[in-house]
């Protein structure tokens, strides 16, 4: 069976979040169950320093409206995948993140870098292309992708089925009128039944209108996506698409996310495993040391490694994070995001130095030593898709603290459930909800006994893609066999 996987990010190379993740591993696993699946991303500058040897392989061009004519390269991943990188480089030979310039403003011509890679992606699963290896299935990923099955709805000469996986419903990719145009999509599409969205061109609304079978990351995400309240606007289209729309919980790259085996616990961190946590005790001074919190064993410490922003609710955190300081415990946090959270945060570590430490950046490092050194994982997200890092907390016996939503609500059993519970769950998107949760998870982590159950139920548990690959591939095959 021959994928075609087209992603606007991929880790380890570019990556701004979970979907950078997915791109890097799903593909990799459905590969490991004998399929051919060739990534298609922008060839951003990260990616044509890693592949310096990536060979041109084809030169889409015709492409329609103020579209160019891009170079499509390949290139050999150590792995044994094959990436297709899209050349162009006035559209993604640009420093810094995928999306947004410096100034934290999106691209003003983000509508023709990612229509271009929708198209290209269009181009190759049809009778266009002019490269040998054509996929059956272009499986798309989030508005930067999602043009493609309108692309291959409109014009003539398609072959392959189309897939939309739904990361992220808040970001709709919407532009304005005159970018119908500019895509070189045709007249006819502009209506609620193509690609219009209440006046505007949404690229995500695109996919999902076209799109032969539609999944979003997470079974319980795929239901509320259905409804009024959590349907962002698409809730009518969603349950108008339900019979195909599936949710499919994302696995976690187990490779890289092992607390036996990870190449970022260099010493003084330590490795270790479900049988050896009384070695966490020495990740949780070394985490003290290099944040500058104060070297204390007796309390329980709290940690966050997240985008600083709206969805993921840690504005509530900010709100209680003295009364937490006060329980009494320590806070640490890693992210970047919207300027007034990570000020909010940089006070907070100022008003409360060795009791709270606030890194304002990426680092993967950090991230790992994070989920390697503290207690307790604090993800209060107000809507969550799936979230990769309550499951990289549970695999490091690092029981989070999770609101009921989405994935964390698939993934995460609150320790009432005495036989299979493994962290702490909260209903309601409010700090006194979360507070609460928190002091449960303080309270709870005094009972070393009680914690140490909790950790060994996350740490149990598979969170490798092989289950969800095979998912994918099941859906592939009854793609291809309607
Ligand atoms: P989202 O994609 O909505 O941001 P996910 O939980 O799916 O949320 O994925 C986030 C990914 O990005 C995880 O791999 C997480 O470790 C990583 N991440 C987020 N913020 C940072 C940061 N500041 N430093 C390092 N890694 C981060
Ligand atoms: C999005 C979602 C996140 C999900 C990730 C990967 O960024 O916000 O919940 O884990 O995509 O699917």
């Amino acid at each position: 069976m021959k994928v075609l996987f087209a992603a606007s990010e991929i880790a380890p190379w570019v990556k701004t979040g979970g979907l950078g993740d997915v791109a890097g591993a799903l593909p990799a696993a459905l590969r490991q169950q004998g399929l051919d699946v060739r990534v298609l991303v922008p060839a951003y500058p990260a990616l044509k320093a890693a592949f310096p040897h990536a060979k041109e392989v084809a030169r889409p061009h015709w492409l329609g409206g103020l579209l160019p004519s891009p170079v499509l390269l390949q290139a050999h991943v150590p792995d044994g995948g094959t990436l297709l990188l899209l050349d162009y480089p006035p559209y993604y030979d640009r420093t810094g993140n995928p999306y947004l310039n410096a100034d934290g403003h999106d691209w003003l011509d983000n509508h023709l870098r990612f229509g271009l890679l929708a198209r290209v992606a269009a181009w190759l699963g049809s009778h266009s292309t002019t490269l040998a290896w054509r996929p059956q299935i272009v499986h798309c990923n989030d508005w930067q992708t999602s043009l493609a099955p309108a692309y291959m709805h409109y014009l003539p000469g398609n072959a392959a089925k189309s897939l939309v996986t739904v990361h992220n419903l808040a970001f709709q990719g919407l532009f304005d009128y005159a970018s119908l145009f500019e895509l070189g999509l045709p007249d006819n599409a502009w209506h609620p039944g193509g690609v219009e969205y209440y006046g505007r061109l949404s690229l995500l609304k695109a996919g999902l209108q076209f799109a032969d079978a539609i999944t979003t990351v997470s079974p319980t995400y795929a239901r509320e996506i259905q409804t009024d309240e959590e349907g962002m606007g698409m809730g009518g289209l969603l349950r108008h698409r339900a019979e195909v729309l599936t949710g499919i919980l994302n696995g976690i790259d187990t490779a890289q996310w092992d607390p036996e085996t990870d190449a970022m616990l260099r010493k003084p961190f330590t490795r270790y495993g479900a049988d050896r946590l009384e070695a966490r005790a020495a990740n949780k001074t070394a985490l003290q040391r290099l944040t500058g919190l104060e070297d204390e064993a007796g309390l329980p410490l709290f940690g966050v490694v997240s985008r600083l922003t709206h969805q993921k609710g840690v504005d509530l955190l900010a709100a209680i994070a003295a009364k937490v300081l006060a329980l009494p415990a320590q806070l640490i946090v890693l992210g970047t995001g919207e300027r007034e959270l990570e000020d909010a945060f940089r006070l907070l570590a100022h008003a409360h130095p060795g009791r709270c430490a606030v890194t304002v950046g990426f680092d993967e490092v950090q991230a790992h030593h994070i989920e390697a050194g503290v207690d307790a994982f604090v993800m209060p997200s107000r809507f969550e898709p799936c979230g990769l890092n309550q499951m990289y907390s549970l695999r490091y016996g690092t029981p989070p603290i999770v609101r009921a939503t989405g994935g964390l609500a698939d993934t995460v059993i609150d320790a009432a459930d005495a036989k299979r519970g493994n962290g702490f769950v909260f209903d309601e998107p409010t700090a006194a909800d979360l507070f609460a949760a928190i002091r449960r998870a303080a309270n709870a982590w005094k009972d070393q006994q009680l914690w140490q159950r909790l950790q060994r139920n996350g740490m149990a548990r598979d969170f490798s893609w092989d289950a969800p690959a095979l998912r994918y591939v099941e859906l592939y095959s009854a793609l291809l066999a309607a």
